[in-house]
């Protein structure tokens, strides 16, 4: 017989927690909905069913299982979760003024900025409620202060474009705020949820945060490497004169002339066509990507190890699958 499972890591995942996923789904679908302001789910729905890869969630259900938790309590965190992650993304396209997520026209583009604003403030607050049915005030402290460091990563953000002086401890204090502070507090609340030892539960802090770091990494290589297939737009940071790991590493090799262009092009805003053309051939000149390919993957080696105090479990090894799959992203 063929082979029929996926050799993906995520998607054996997804395999393995489908009727955690499909609960999730359903959850999702029955709290967007609003029945007072028919805007709302016609945003929701246009993001949600856009699909997205749901990795967050699928981290909380994931980690929770391994855990041995055998409530329900779980699919609520794990939405709670994801809407979060929706409603950052629906602020986080109107901040970059993005015109493509997960394949489809933003949100900021079909309708406006402030349908994006409005919306993303409500899953925000459907966030909160879902939280607080979790019925643990250590998991709604946990996820609280997840959306306040998300906020914060991203507004140091703001202020560290166009600075091509940005420093590398600069860049990973906003990724560890923006995009590694939900894997966190997805995979540590689960351990809560679970109620394991206080050394699996930094543990699971420790995986979400490396991942989440691995994970943005990738990313930020991606808007210069990746093609279609990402579901953005490639160039998109340059463009915005977003200083991430790539640019870091080019600008910290660069001679007189190259400082020159970077300052131009980042600092003055003054680009032009080819520019990022010959931005991708002065990082490769400097091994700026591959530099950045080996962080990455320096980063999904902490999340690895940071498995090896969580029980033995079949999750436990798609988990590590996991991190190796964030980095592979890039092939
Ligand atoms: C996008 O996250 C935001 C980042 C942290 C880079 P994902 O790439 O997980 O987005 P979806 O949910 O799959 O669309
Ligand atoms: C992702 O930021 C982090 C959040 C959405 C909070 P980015 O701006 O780097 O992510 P993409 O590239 O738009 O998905
Ligand atoms: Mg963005
Ligand atoms: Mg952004």
């Amino acid at each position: 017989m063929l082979d029929q499972k996926s050799h993906k890591p995520h998607e054996r995942l997804a395999e393995y927690l489908r009727e955690d996923l499909k609960a999730v789904d359903a959850m999702i679908r029955a709290r967007m909905a609003s029945e007072h302001a028919p805007r709302i789910p016609e945003v929701t729905a246009h993001l949600i069913e856009a699909g997205g890869k749901r990795l967050r969630p699928m981290l909380t259900l994931a980690a929770a299982r391994m855990c041995g938790y055998e409530g329900n309590k779980h699919v609520t965190l794990a939405t709670a979760i994801e809407f979060i992650h929706t409603a950052t993304l629906l602020h986080d396209d109107v901040v970059d003024e993005s015109a493509q997520r997960r394949g489809r026209p933003t949100a900021n583009l079909l309708w406006d900025n402030k349908s994006s604003v409005l919306v993303g403030d409500y899953l925000l607050a459907r966030a909160f409620q879902l939280m607080t049915e979790t019925g643990s005030l250590r998991i709604l402290a946990v996820l609280s202060n997840a959306s306040a460091t998300i906020t914060e990563g991203e507004v140091l953000q703001l202020t560290a474009a166009q600075d091509i002086g940005t420093s590398e401890e600069i860049y990973f204090k906003v990724v560890r705020g923006k995009t590694a502070a939900l894997f966190s507090a997805a995979t540590e609340a689960s351990g809560i949820l679970a109620g394991v030892s206080e050394e699996q539960i930094k543990a699971l802090f420790d995986y979400g945060d490396a991942l989440g770091i691995a994970f943005q990494v990738v990313d930020d290589l991606l808007d210069f490497w990746g093609g279609d297939a990402i579901g953005k737009n490639v160039g998109d940071d340059f463009r915005d004169r977003k200083i991430t790991l790539p640019l870091i590493k080019a600008i910290a090799a660069a001679d007189d002339e190259e400082r020159l262009f970077w300052k131009r092009t980042l600092e003055k805003n003054d680009q032009r066509d080819g520019d990022l053309e010959h931005a991708l051939e002065l990082m490769n000149r400097h091994g700026a990507l591959e530099a950045t390919r080996a962080a990455a993957i320096d980063w999904a080696d902490k999340a690895k190890a940071a498995l090896v105090v969580l029980p033995e479990h079949p999750i436990r090894d798609m988990l590590d699958d996991i991190a190796d799959y964030v980095v592979a992203r890039i092939n």
